[in-house]
């Protein structure tokens, strides 16, 4: 029996998220979403590319939450996208409500699923999920490093004219201004960055990434990136379904880990069939240390708006 994923939110992640999962035929997918005949017309339209690209998935859509019933994953990209000027943290209270709402339901209908949190705030919205999914921790897991880590390996990759696929980059905390990409260990094919770049060109390189979801909204000035979001997104989705264990810098509920305490912020972990598997604690030196510290207390500041709600 194939294997299901809901997307819940039929906007720009969301739809790219279901034709990727069919493209690569993971899953069945339920597309869900608020407006009447949205998720429905994207569902048919996906289905009705099947005989020409070769997937054998069914795609369907709807407005409420049965027929995601018993999904393995369920990817919640509900929400309102960034607007120019508009930082992350503006959607905070929108989006809570969007993520409350979607998680009740999705977690009702499939009570034994992996939760994979898109909306931003990203790493408030996975504190959402987890405190009204009442899941365990490594069922919840946020999508964000694997976007960041991504546009930090595109932008090496462009700097030295190498493939993308030779750049490994580590970035660590909340999906904001404040993560933070660790040059010390990234690399070309193991060759450190410092030994093929000269600091104010790997500066720059770290202030476009931290900056990289602003510099498409202003491009685009009505919405978010999506084609780039959606492929990190199903590379998680793929991990769990097939149990791949990849290692990936996801969004995970840390209890000490890195001297944080009750709080979802970014960090390399193993994704598989159980979810999150493992969460690996690098040793940072002083200075990195810091600044992590300052991007988790960047995210405690939204968790404190939230809880004080609840
Ligand atoms: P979009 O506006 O294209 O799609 C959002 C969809 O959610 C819309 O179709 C809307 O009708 C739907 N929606 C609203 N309330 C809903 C509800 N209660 N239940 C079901 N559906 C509902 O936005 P886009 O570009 O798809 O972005 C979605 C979210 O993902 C935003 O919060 C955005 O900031 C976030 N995002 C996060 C990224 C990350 O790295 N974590 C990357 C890119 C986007
Ligand atoms: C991004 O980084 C909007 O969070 C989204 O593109």
């Amino acid at each position: 029996m194939r294997k299901k994923v809901t997307v819940v939110g039929a906007g720009n992640v969301g739809a790219n998220c279901a034709l990727r999962v069919a493209e690569k035929e993971l899953a069945d997918v339920v597309l869900v979403d608020v407006v009447e005949g949205v998720p429905q017309g994207k569902g048919l339209d996906l289905l009705q590319s099947g005989p020409v690209q070769g997937y054998d998935v069914l795609i369907t859509g709807a407005n409420d939450y049965e027929p995601t019933a018993n999904s393995d994953v369920v990817v919640i990209t509900a929400g309102f996208p960034r607007k120019p000027g508009m930082s992350r943290d503006d959607l905070l209270m929108a989006n809570y409500e969007v993520v409350k709402t979607a998680t009740e339901q999705a977690v009702k209908y499939s009570p034994n699923c992996i939760l994979v949190v898109v909306t931003n705030p990203l790493d408030a919205m996975c504190q959402t999920a987890y405190l009204v999914s009442k899941f365990s921790k490594n069922r919840v897991v946020g999508m964000a490093g694997v976007l960041d880590t991504a546009r930090f390996r595109t932008f090496i990759a462009r700097e030295l004219n190498v493939s993308v696929e030779n750049v490994t980059a580590v970035v660590l905390g909340g999906h904001g201004d404040t993560m933070v990409p660790l040059v010390r260990l990234s690399n070309v094919s193991g060759i450190p960055l410092t030994e093929l770049l000269d600091k104010a060109t790997l500066d720059a390189l770290v202030t476009r990434t931290q900056n990289g979801g602003a510099e498409i909204v202003k491009h685009l000035k009505t919405g978010s990136a999506y084609y780039a979001p959606s492929a990190a997104t199903i590379e998680m989705v793929e991990s769990i379904l097939k149990d791949k264990k990849k290692v990936l810098p996801c969004c995970a509920y840390l209890e000490g880990e890195y001297g944080i305490h009750g709080l979802f912020v970014g960090v390399p972990v193993k994704l598989g069939a159980m979810g999150i598997e493992q969460i690996y604690q690098i040793k940072l030196s002083g200075e990195e240390q810091a600044l992590l510290q300052k991007s988790a207390d960047a995210v405690k500041e939204l968790v404190a708006v939230i809880t004080s709600k609840r």
